[in-house]
């Protein structure tokens, strides 16, 4: 079966090609380059040793979209990552998010709807929550008012998909809300390409351990939580990459029970922002030089996953920890720069 994977040479797009060839899937991977490179592909075939095709399409682009499809009209499954996803980029440049996460989507599915059946997975995020009200946070929560354009999206995104679906008998679709993903495919053939300087935690943990980075800031130490940091659920990027296979393989057998489903991808468990540099302590060795500054504007104080619809409707679970994630974001750390 040959499976589309739009974003497929970025950091979880790459490790959700190499769970798809894993399980015998034909991938066809469109990129357009803006926030990966080219290696990654080769990357992808050292692990596999199946070169996966690829087309740099910009998929901005709804003629190249129509064309694309029209050449591969074999393909009935598409999992979409191709997206720009900086928090505090989307506030500047609203409409290049608004242009890049939502006209893509609009094409592709203006093209699924015309087959006689199709799949299509979309990366969604729990960002969509904003501040839960309650914890773990279940897919019934609801969606705050998005607090940056990404975030508005996401949440633009879910409701075109459901929509779609609803008046598509032959499109099936389920949106994954991703919680933190970390960490590297333990071959560290591929990992996380940050551009710039990280925004997220664990690279700029590891840029730092390296000597990339002079110092972490910590931002803020004053909320309420067990250490006054704020809390997330990390989950390691392969166990985020099975869960896509997994629900794809779910669309695939009919075993869904609406048109359009979501699932929350987390481990369960929430790690505070000091939790996370002592786990990386322990795993490596280094000691980190970081130092408590103000807040982050935007952080929510909390978030971590109720996992219980993915393990009992899904049936998918993590099976990596935290000191598994942080070992191989380190050990792709150091292969990269050496
Ligand atoms: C985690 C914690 C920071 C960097 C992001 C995206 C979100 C989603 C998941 C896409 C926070 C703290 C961070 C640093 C720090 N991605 N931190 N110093 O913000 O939870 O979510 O990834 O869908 O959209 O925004 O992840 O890694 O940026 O931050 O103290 O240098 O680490 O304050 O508490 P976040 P993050």
């Amino acid at each position: 079966m040959k499976i589309l994977v739009t974003g497929g040479l970025g950091y979880i797009g790459s490790h959700v090609v190499v769970e798809l060839q894993n399980e015998g899937f034909e991938v066809v991977i469109i990129d357009n380059l803006s926030n990966a490179s080219l290696e990654v592909l080769d990357g992808i075939t050292a692990i596999t040793n199946k070169q996966p095709t690829f087309e740099n399409i910009d998929l901005r682009d709804k003629p190249l979209v129509t064309a694309f499809f029209k050449k591969h009209q074999d393909i009935t499954g598409v999992i979409h990552f191709a997206a720009s996803k900086a928090v505090g980029e989307s506030v500047e440049l609203p409409l290049l998010y608004y242009e890049n996460n939502l006209n893509p989507l609009l094409y592709i599915l203006q093209e699924l709807q015309k087959k006689a059946g199709a799949h299509f997975i979309f990366s969604s995020s729990c960002t969509v929550y904003g501040q839960a009200d309650e914890l773990p946070i279940t897919e019934n929560a609801p969606m705050k008012p998005a607090e940056s354009p990404y975030g508005n999206t996401k949440q633009i995104g879910e409701e075109i998909i459901k929509d779609t679906c609803k008046v598509s008998p032959n499109l099936n679709a389920i949106a994954l809300r991703y919680f933190n993903p970390i960490g590297a495919h333990e071959t560290a053939n591929i990992g996380e390409l940050p551009t710039g300087t990280p925004q997220n935690l664990v690279p700029f943990i590891t840029q730092t351990a390296i000597g990339l980075r002079q110092q972490l800031s910590v931002f803020g130490k004053d909320y309420p939580t067990k250490d006054g940091t704020c809390i997330r659920d990390y989950i390691h990027v392969v166990d985020l990459a099975k869960a896509h296979v997994t629900a794809l393989k779910r669309l695939i057998k009919n075993k869904n029970t609406t048109p359009f489903e979501v699932f929350n991808i987390g481990t369960g468990k929430g790690s505070s922002v000091l939790e996370v540099i002592a786990a990386f302590e322990a795993v490596t060795g280094e000691k980190l030089n970081y130092k408590i500054v103000a807040r982050r504007q935007g952080d929510v104080i909390a978030a971590y996953a109720d996992t219980t619809k993915a393990k009992n409707s899904l049936g998918w679970e993590t099976k990596l920890s935290l000191k598994d994630a942080l070992r191989s974001a380190w050990k792709w750390e150091q292969k990269i720069r050496s």
